[in-house]
């Protein structure tokens, strides 16, 4: 059994669509939920799924050494990052080497980086003019966004898309991709090695 933790900032809809995805398939766990905002709606979505979840301000993830006591207690194996807006630090890459991944909501290398999250990327990728956009799922390292892809899809951006239309695409990709290529890297034991 591969006990995760999932990193969320928000509304923790990726976070609540992985973790049902677990309920009827074994081998992995969703044991805990974590914020770096107390108020998000993630742990409203814990409650409701019966899943722990704490939260930790922004000097303690960049210290590490709380997070990593935390999925130490809860013996979590591998971290997920579903709309988690701060950068991971050392200590917790180190504890985690190659079992931390994270979603993007654009096809990297565009449109990635710091500062690149929800509408604003959506916003940028209408503003260059792209024809599509979509998802990217990575492991996770010292720099924003620039870890070695493991799976892409795409959809069509249409010439009258606001971010919104852009957004609602690239979650339908999230829902349905993230969950299964989350369990076939751990069956592949691409994390847990
Ligand atoms: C997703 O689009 C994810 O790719 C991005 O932030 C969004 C989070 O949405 N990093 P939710 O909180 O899972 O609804």
């Amino acid at each position: 059994m591969t006990r995760i933790a999932i990193f969320a900032s928000g509304n923790g809809s990726n976070a609540e669509n992985i973790s049902r995805y677990f309920i009827d398939n074994n081998g992995m766990k969703p044991v805990i939920f974590v914020s770096n905002k107390k108020e998000a709606y993630i742990h409203e979505r814990a409650k409701n799924l019966g899943i722990p979840s704490c939260s930790f301000t922004k000097d303690e993830f960049d210290a590490g050494v709380p997070i990593v006591e935390k999925l130490r207690e809860y013996e979590v194996d591998s971290v997920v990052l579903a709309g988690f807006l701060l950068k991971i630090s050392q200590p917790i890459l180190d504890a985690f080497p190659n079992r931390i991944v994270n979603i993007h909501p654009a096809l990297l290398p565009k449109f990635g980086g710091k500062g690149m999250y929800g509408n604003r990327v959506h916003q940028a990728v209408i503003e260059a003019g792209e024809r599509e956009s979509g998802i990217t799922i990575h492991y996770v390292n010292e720099n924003y966004d620039e870890g070695n892809i493991i799976f892409q899809a795409s959809c069509p951006v249409l010439p009258n898309d606001t971010a919104d239309d852009v957004a609602r695409k690239v979650h339908e990709l999230e829902y349905e991709h993230f969950p299964r290529v989350i369990k076939e890297i751990v069956s592949h034991k691409k994390i847990l090695q």
